[in-house]
């Protein structure tokens, strides 16, 4: 599987890079907006955050077809390797099948629907993202989104794979991989959530505890 940080701030990257088995990282233009720092200065240190073979996301902005394969060009010549992020409209699908033609990796977002993220896939996007939380929080059901997409793309774009994304718990991560999605996407919360169980301290501070009261120390 791939495990990606949903993030542009480049010291927990770099801080969690030593930590997770990470692939890379994924931006929108929220995360980036959010961080005040150009996207020209900003993904080049991310790209370095995650090392050479890491694999870095980011969006263009343009809601026109020829604007949004004119800002893919400039980020991948901006950042050689980098999977441009497409918001899967009309427009969009277009813009995915020539960049899919140009040889350039794409990633459809902003999928709330299996439909929209098979056509995505079908269209020749590497990635579909879609977005759990979100459709969760309309009242839809973003996990057996997600399922239903898996099965999709299983029997008719097994080249594509969903990188789900959008999430609020380890729980809507974990059901997604559970029904069988290959990568994820974790904000840095939902991703520090994995290892902070409080149940966890308190089992090595009895362990300390323990030890401490019979041989005096906290080394073996
Ligand atoms: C992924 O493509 C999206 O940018 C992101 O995961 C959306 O997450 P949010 O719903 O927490 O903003």
């Amino acid at each position: 599987m791939e495990l990606y940080l949903d993030t542009a701030n480049v010291a927990e990257v770099e801080r969690l890079a030593r930590i997770f088995p990470l692939q890379g990282v994924t931006t929108n233009p929220s995360i980036i907006a959010a961080g005040a720092e150009s996207i020209w200065d900003v993904l080049p240190r991310l790209q370095a955050a995650v090392g050479k073979e890491g694999r870095l996301f980011a969006q263009v902005m343009s809601r026109e077809t020829c604007g949004m394969v004119d800002e893919a060009q400039k980020l991948v010549a901006h950042v050689p390797g980098i999977v441009v992020k497409i918001p899967v409209t009309s427009a969009g699908l277009a813009a995915i099948k020539q960049l899919t033609a140009l040889g350039i990796p794409t990633l459809g977002t902003a999928v709330y629907s299996a439909a929209q993220g098979l056509l995505a896939a079908l269209a020749g996007a590497a990635y579909v993202a879609p977005y759990v939380n979100r459709v969760d929080a309309q009242g839809g059901d973003g996990i057996r989104m997600v399922q239903e997409l898996q099965a999709l793309l299983e029997l008719h774009a097994p080249d594509s794979k969903i990188l789900a994304a959008s999430f609020k718990t380890p729980r809507q991560a974990l059901d997604c991989l559970l029904a069988g999605c290959e990568s994820i996407t974790l904000p840095l919360d939902v991703a520090q959530q994995f290892l902070a169980a409080p149940a966890v301290e308190a089992a090595i501070v009895k362990f300390e505890e323990d030890w401490q009261k019979a041989f005096g120390r906290l080394s073996l």
